[in-house]
């Protein structure tokens, strides 16, 4: 076993997922007595059976969510009310007991009070959250299991990409679709994404950074980038046109997408929820009507667009780099995740942190080296 403590925290070095905090957060599900409450313990492995239901039959989804520093004693949580809602739409569609919201946000009160200090003092870094809800008995048969457990943990992440919004080049998967109708795609469970993983392969054999997902039926709808929702810009100026793929319950319908089309409408612009098809982004990238293409999401924010590769086909977005009203709406979420605008009502959940001072967090090496 490696032992290693990871103390470079500039945003750009930091890798996602790998920096954990130093506690989690626990709860346990029976038939009788429902969701205990949520207790706080030290991160650490799990003891689990090996005929577990989420581990054969994949009963497991997840959430997504992020924490801003505030004060020095403080951070702000974006939007956990509609995580913890989105949590609940993924259960049910899982047949999961549902989590009350209530219980999701103690939960994120505890961790942040005991590990908010973990986040350091630098701007673009962040504390990403992640809840999960799995079928934790041990039995095979084919049936919804009859224990559950919820754990929430926490690692100190930087951009997706990069802090700084580099374009994309992004890759059409044309042989593998992500969801199928009344299939699991319009929630957030856990066996959405390895199948993702083969295309996403494919995209980085053709030179290019995430791939682009078709509607699985006509397989021409664009509809998400990797784990990302997608925007279209039409014209510029105040007469643009912010344009994204309507939730037709194969794609996730994402906070920040959620988010986004509230800011853009802010800023004056029109916004649609409509489809694009590939063939159209591409003719009206071409002819200028096209002129910014960007994903959203709460791990990479708002990226842009540069490239697109189809088959043999390749062409650019606008001028290949962020473009101006892809930058203003990132700049409007990332002042409100940072404190530098005010947030619409009930967008932030301020956490007073207590316990660990800030500083870097340990990467998940030292603390399992370090036998915790
Ligand atoms: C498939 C998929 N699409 C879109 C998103 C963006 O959603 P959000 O903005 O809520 O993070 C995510 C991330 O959760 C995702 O996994």
């Amino acid at each position: 076993m490696r032992h290693s403590t990871v103390t470079d925290t500039t945003p750009e070095r930091v890798p996602f997922g790998e920096l954990f905090t130093h506690h989690m957060v626990t709860a346990h599900w029976t038939g009788q007595d429902g969701w205990s409450a949520p207790r706080l313990e030290p991160f650490g492995d799990l003891r689990m059976s090996p005929a577990m239901v989420g581990l054969h039959y994949g009963q497991v989804v997840f959430e997504g969510l992020k924490a801003y520093r505030r004060e020095e004693d403080a951070v702000a949580v974006f939007r956990p009310d509609d995580h913890a809602a989105r949590l609940r739409r993924s259960a049910e569609r899982l047949a999961v007991p549902a989590l009350a919201d209530d219980t999701l946000l103690q939960a994120v009160d505890l961790l942040l009070a005991a590990d908010g200090g973990c986040l350091p003092d630098q701007p673009g870094l962040s504390l990403y959250l992640r809840p999960v809800l799995y079928a934790s008995e041990a039995h095979l048969a084919l049936r919804p299991a009859r224990q559950y457990a919820f754990l929430l943990i926490a690692f100190v992440t930087g951009g997706f990409f990069s802090d700084r919004p580099d374009p994309v080049t992004v890759w059409v998967g044309r042989d593998h679709t992500r969801a199928a109708p009344g299939g699991t795609g319009g929630v957030k469970y856990a066996g959405n994404y390895a199948p993702s993983y083969a295309a996403q392969e494919q995209a980085r054999q053709a030179g290019c950074d995430q791939v682009v997902w078709l509607d699985p039926v006509e397989r021409r709808w664009v509809e998400e980038l990797g784990g990302m929702n997608l925007f279209f810009v039409r014209g510029s100026g105040p007469s643009a046109q912010v344009i994204t793929p309507p939730a037709t319950g194969t794609l996730l319908p994402g906070v920040t997408r959620d988010s986004l089309l509230h800011l853009a409408a802010r800023q004056q612009l029109a916004v649609r929820e409509e489809p694009v098809s590939v063939g159209q982004w591409k003719a009206e990238c071409l002819d200028g009507t096209i002129t910014e293409t960007f994903a959203s999401g709460t791990a990479a924010v708002v990226t842009p667009v540069g490239v697109v590769r189809d088959g043999a086909q390749s062409w650019q977005v606008g001028t290949g780099r962020a473009g101006p009203v892809t930058l203003a709406l990132r700049d409007a979420l990332v002042d409100i995740h940072t404190g530098r605008a005010p947030a619409p009502e009930g967008w932030l959940r301020t956490v007073r942190t207590q316990g660990s001072r800030p500083g870097p967090a340990r990467s998940q090496e030292s603390l399992v080296g370090s036998g915790q």
